[in-house]
């Protein structure tokens, strides 16, 4: 796991942009994992205003996205297919036929389920997955106590994600308890990963995923276990984090050959 600290989420997220860019740069057939939430707002932002001034050309690049909420549909405002039109697809101007969320509204749940998964299977590996946490360490939406070696199934919300989600609903309206959400093992299949965590309501949260013991408790720990992971928080996110200052000049001294991905 390598930490990168960084001043603010503007610079964490357009690190993160740089990346991702390179990504999509380096092989037009990227298979990118995206997610959803305040997280990567700003990532998308600066990915998009760094596309249209480089003229990255993504007609061939595919997309999956970690999680949906059951019973919401794609025109739902607060569905995660909404979101991505908004903030991603429609943006960058990608197909339909490249974009690919689970089906909140299938009518055989467990089928979607393993359909995206297979899905994935077939078009993947996904070659870079974006993921944000949880204030109680999940990952996608896989909450504690998930199977380690899950693949895209139904979850159950925990009452906290249930509340800090409330804000994308309307106030008469409550946050649906089921999602469809990739698995862990879906997504440790993922050849990179990029996390990104910001404010200190974060910082427990990355603490333990980093600094603590591996287990099914902190879902998010499991990222320990996988060959590369960038972890790139801002300082309230990084504030309970023991090694914090070995990260900052790890990154500081990193050897020129190893900066150019993120330039
Ligand atoms: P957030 O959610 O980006 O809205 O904080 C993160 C997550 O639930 O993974």
């Amino acid at each position: 796991m390598e930490v990168i600290p960084c001043q603010t989420k503007q610079e964490a997220s357009r690190m993160a942009a740089r990346f991702m860019l390179n990504q999509v740069a380096n092989n037009k057939y990227s298979v990118l994992g995206l997610a959803t939430g305040g997280t990567p707002l700003l990532l998308y932002e600066e990915f998009i205003k760094m596309v249209s001034s480089k003229d990255v050309d993504l007609e061939s690049i595919t997309t999956f996205n970690l999680d949906e909420y059951v019973g919401l549909a794609p025109n739902h405002k607060a569905s995660y297919s909404f979101y991505m039109n908004k903030h991603f697809f429609e943006p960058l101007g990608l197909n339909e036929d490249q974009c690919f969320v689970p089906n909140g509204v299938a009518h055989d749940i467990p089928k979607e389920c393993e359909r995206y998964e297979d899905l994935i299977l077939e078009k993947g590996p996904i070659d870079l997955q974006v993921l944000g946490i949880g204030r109680d360490g999940h990952i996608g939406f896989n909450e504690p106590g998930s199977s380690l070696v899950s693949s895209t199934r139904i979850k159950t919300l925990t009452e906290e994600t249930q509340k800090d989600n409330a804000q994308f609903f309307d106030s008469n309206e409550s946050v649906p308890k089921h999602v469809i959400t990739m698995g862990i093992r879906t997504i440790l299949s993922a050849k990179r990963i990029v996390l990104l965590a910001f404010g200190e309501a974060k910082a427990d949260a990355v603490a333990k995923m980093v600094e603590g013991p591996v287990s099914a408790s902190l879902p998010a720990s499991v990222l320990q276990m996988h060959s590369s992971v960038k972890v790139i928080v801002d300082e309230g996110a990084a504030s309970k984090l023991n090694k914090l200052d070995y990260y900052k000049e790890v990154f500081a001294n990193k050897p020129t050959w190893q900066r150019k991905e993120f330039l």
